[in-house]
């Protein structure tokens, strides 16, 4: 202690618990050997990207699989040891990680991807940020991917998110229609919705051949490991016996998921150093557990307008109070409509109700489906509620706005 007694004794020096709590950061990038049982998948996004390594146009290939099963991971990793390998040999190969879910507009895609491909150094151009037309954009992306490249790999992460495929189209054509000649592009797309391809345009999908990957979720003993690799991020001792496998069986029950091991691992030592305990437990890791689906779903809903929370609000009390699951359109909207009131909202209708409850359903918060076929669609819907009503519920009373309801519950 003796050597820091002249610091600030407002703040806290030493960490009992984390010794590296960034190797448990979901932006964090580990190094192949903290990467478990993907050898496979690994091979694979290796062989569609070898020829970058040659200054050659990469395969396009599309990956598919569940949450946290290392999709971003490995497309990362391996897009990496492609720009080193490659530049051994004086090739220049860059990447443009884009998460679709934040960048969804075809010009805010190429505006993104021309910024991070673009040296002003070498191409002599910029690419500002506001300004321009999505033609624009494209210009100065061909000028960039020219300039300062030989192979671009563009990752579309969340690619069902895109607005408009058109981006793929233009992007995977364009060595083809001679807007770059000195370079190549090749994309991965990464998507959680196995059928994501039937929901391409007719255009794009005739025109961007591709390789397919599926990521299939880790079984329990894969995410010990997992942890494992990860176990320095605490000090030595810290983790009591039973932490890493009860994370991993928490973390396997739905599917095998990576991130939500990872997540649930990070928020017990958080709660562990909150409490200022000096050891992690399985106690720990249990409210981690439910703090980590909290959170989750917290992020899937936040930005709901206040109306779709209330909706959302009336169908996790039937269900609370029901040994239903499934509710039909109108009942909820009964419900709603107290809801609206109790809140002091206005009132919508039942048929903005009923497009508010398919917008939640593309969220993946609420699973609906049609009753009978063609007649009359949105009235005859039924809805169901896809995560546990308790933490829904505590979740969007989180909202000021929704805080009067909190004493029914
Ligand atoms: N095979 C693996 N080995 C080590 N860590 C992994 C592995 N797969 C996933 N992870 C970790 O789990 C988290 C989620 O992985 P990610 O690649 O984001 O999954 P996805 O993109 O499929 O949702 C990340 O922190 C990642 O580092
Ligand atoms: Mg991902």
């Amino acid at each position: 202690m003796s050597a820091n007694d002249d610091r600030d004794p407002l703040f806290r020096y030493d960490d009992p618990i984390f010794a590296d709590e960034r190797l448990l950061e979901i932006t964090h990038l580990p190094g192949p050997d903290r990467i478990v049982g993907r050898d496979e998948q690994m091979q694979r996004v290796a062989d569609a990207l070898n020829p970058a390594i040659f200054g050659s146009e990469p395969n396009h290939l599309f990956i598919f699989g569940k949450t946290g099963t290392g999709k971003s991971l490995i497309s990362r990793s391996v897009a990496k040891r492609v720009i080193s390998e490659a530049k051994r040999d004086d090739v220049t190969v860059n990447y443009a990680f884009i998460d679709c879910g934040e960048q969804n507009t075809e010009a805010s895609i190429v505006k993104t991807i021309a910024q991070l491909v673009n040296d002003p150094e070498q191409s002599g151009i910029t690419v500002p940020d506001r300004g321009l037309g999505t033609g624009d954009y494209y210009k100065r992306l061909w000028q960039a991917v020219d300039r300062c490249t030989d192979v671009t790999i563009v990752i579309l992460d969340e690619i069902d998110m895109l607005e408009d495929d058109e981006v793929l189209r233009k992007l995977s054509r364009a060595g083809e229609n001679r807007r770059i000649s000195d370079s190549s592009i090749g994309i991965i797309g990464i998507s959680n919705k196995i059928d994501f391809p039937d929901h391409l345009s007719e255009r794009v999908k005739s025109s961007l051949s591709r390789d397919e990957l599926v990521f299939s979720p880790y079984d329990a003993n894969q995410l010990v490991e997992i942890l494992e690799k990860r176990r320095d991020a605490f000090h030595d001792g810290v983790l009591s016996g039973d932490v890493i496998p009860l994370t991993a069986a928490l973390a396997a029950q739905e599917h095998g998921d990576a991130r939500k091991a990872i997540d649930i691992l990070r928020n017990a030592g958080r709660i562990a150093k909150k409490q200022n305990a000096d050891r992690v437990t399985a106690d720990h890791v249990r409210d981690a557990k439910e703090k980590t689906e909290a959170d989750r779903f917290n992020e899937l809903i936040e930005g709901s307008p206040q109306q779709a929370k209330a909706i959302l609000y009336s169908l996790t009390i039937l269900t609370e109070n029901s040994t239903e699951k499934e509710f039909p359109t109108k009942i909820i909207y009964n419900q709603y409509k107290e809801v609206a009131r109790r809140l002091g909202f206005d009132v919508l209708s039942e048929r903005r109700v009923q497009e508010i409850l398919q917008e939640q359903n593309f969220l993946n918060v609420i699973q609906s489906e049609r009753e009978g076929r063609g007649r009359g669609r949105g009235a005859h819907a039924k809805h169901r509620l896809l995560e546990n009503p308790v933490i829904v519920k505590k979740v969007l009373l989180r909202d000021s706005r929704l805080a009067p309801l909190e004493d029914d519950s």
